[in-house]
Formats: structure tokens, sequence, C-alpha cells
């Protein structure tokens, strides 16, 4: 299986802090915020890994994590030219994936623990796809998973009336089967492809199943969020358990 971390967008909520930088490049603990998710697919014993960043900022990308050889691993990098939403970005990946297996990342989410037990659960998965919930209470955030027994029904992305506290993070596994089911996605009305989409087509194929994340986990994307991962990251020295 290989890696893919999305790194693009415009940081907007994060402003002035992202006026001149990118938001995986801010500091959250002792770390610049990509290295979480970097070290999170190391942990899976995933090595081969694909950057997704926006113009304006891949060559300080470049400039901080080079070739992977201090991680001991391979880095890919790719240009998303206009921010156009998450499977806008994770398209990109189709050549670099070449037909295995990904583990997507988006790069704001920092988590004290491995995805690695859930990265295993997936590859003794015939097909389909693998997301990640957690209990979150402010869930108009996020995309929210209405839930029966045993899966999930239907995700909403950013939800006025959610049907759940589950939301569906930044950690995403996918067969070889994702690039066409984002090709067949329609542009939303904030005028991006939507992740939740791509995830709802595999829900409507009964090939997604899901883990619940433990640990400390936030995403980075607002002021208060990124003041979190902050707190996160200081408490677990940088390191996954
Ligand atoms: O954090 C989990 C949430 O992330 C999910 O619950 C939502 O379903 C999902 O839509 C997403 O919501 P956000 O509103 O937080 O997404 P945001 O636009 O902040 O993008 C998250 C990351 O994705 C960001 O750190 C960089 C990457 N990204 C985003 C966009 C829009 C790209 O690489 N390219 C893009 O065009």
């Amino acid at each position: 299986m290989k890696g893919v971390i999305l790194a693009g967008g415009k940081g907007q909520r994060l402003y002035p802090l992202t006026k001149v930088t990118n938001k995986h490049l801010l500091p959250v603990g002792s770390e610049p915020m990509i290295f979480n998710p970097i070290n999170q697919l190391i942990s899976c014993g995933i090595k081969d890994i694909l950057i997704v960043t926006s113009t304006e900022h891949m060559g300080d990308m470049v400039n901080l994590l080079g070739s992977g050889h201090d991680f001991s691993a391979q880095f890919t990098y790719k240009v998303q030219e206009d921010a156009k939403g998450i499977a806008h970005a994770l398209l990109l990946a189709e050549n670099f994936a070449n037909g295995e297996r990904i583990c997507v990342i988006l790069g704001d989410n920092i988590a004290s623990h491995s995805i690695a037990p859930f990265t295993k659960e997936f590859l003794l998965q015939k097909e389909g796809a693998k997301v990640l919930l957690r209990k979150v209470s402010d869930p108009e955030r996020y995309g929210i998973a209405a839930l029966d027994e045993r899966k999930i029904v239907e995700i909403q992305e950013k939800p006025e009336k959610p049907k759940s506290n589950y939301a569906v993070i930044g950690y995403y596994m996918y067969d070889e089967k994702v690039f066409d089911i984002i090709r067949k996605q329609k542009f939303s009305a904030r005028g991006e492809l939507e992740i939740t989409s791509v995830n709802n087509a595999y829900v409507n194929d009964h090939m997604l199943t899901y883990g619940i994340l433990k640990g400390d986990w936030t995403d980075a994307g607002t002021m208060d969020s990124f003041w979190r991962a902050n707190q996160i990251m200081k408490k677990c020295g940088n390191r996954i358990k």
C-alpha cells in the first residue's frame, strides 16, 4: 500500500498565520505539522509517499522534506494548481498509485496513536474502502456518519442537523477503484470535489468499513483546533504510539 498526504488548500481559517506559508508547515509541538501524517504513514510501514500541495508553497515543502531520506522513506510531489477540493487533490495521485491500494491522510489531521491496526484490517478486506471515525462536540464542522448497528448508512458533509456525533476524520483507505469514482463526482455548491461524495459512493456499493481511532486527535484547520494540535503534540512529544 502507498501513502498520500494532501497538503494543498488555502488555510484561510488560520490567516494571517498562513499569509506567507502553507498551513502544513506551521509548528505543532516541536515539529512542522506535516511531520505527523508522515510519521503516521511510516508507523504503518508505508514509505512510498506522495505529497500534494499548492504551487506557491511547493518550494518550501521540498526544502523542508527533500527526498524522504531523513525519514528513511521516498517522497514524490505533485502540484494542485487550484484548491478545488480534497477529492480533486486525490485525483492527482492516480499515476503514483499505479493500481495499488492507498492510505490517504489530510495534512492537517494530527494524532497521538498509530492507525496501523486499521491499515492491517483494510489489507484483509477484499475490496472497497475504510474510513476512521471520532466522536466530536462540533459535528457541523465535519463529514458526519449516520450509523446503524454495524455500518455507515450515509455521510453528510458539514450538516446543519447532524445525525450523529461521529466525524469521518482525515484518514482514508481506498482500493484502486477510487479514481474512477472521483471522476464520476460533480463539484459541490462550494465549488469542490468532496471526499464525502466519494465515500458515499462506497457506502452505496456496501463497500465502506470503518474503525474508531483511539488516543488524542484533532484537525488543525481553525485557530482553536490548531491550538489543540499543539497541546496534543506537546503532550506526546511529537511521537506516535
Ligand atoms: O478533518 C476532517 C474533515 O476534513 C472531514 O470530516 C471532512 O469531511 C472533510 O471535508 C475535511 O473538512 P475540512 O473543511 O476541515 O477540509 P479542509 O478544506 O480544511 O481541507 C483539509 C485538508 O485537505 C487540508 O489540510 C489540505 C487538504 N486539501 C484541501 C482542499 C480543499 C487539499 O489538499 N486540497 C484542497 O483543495
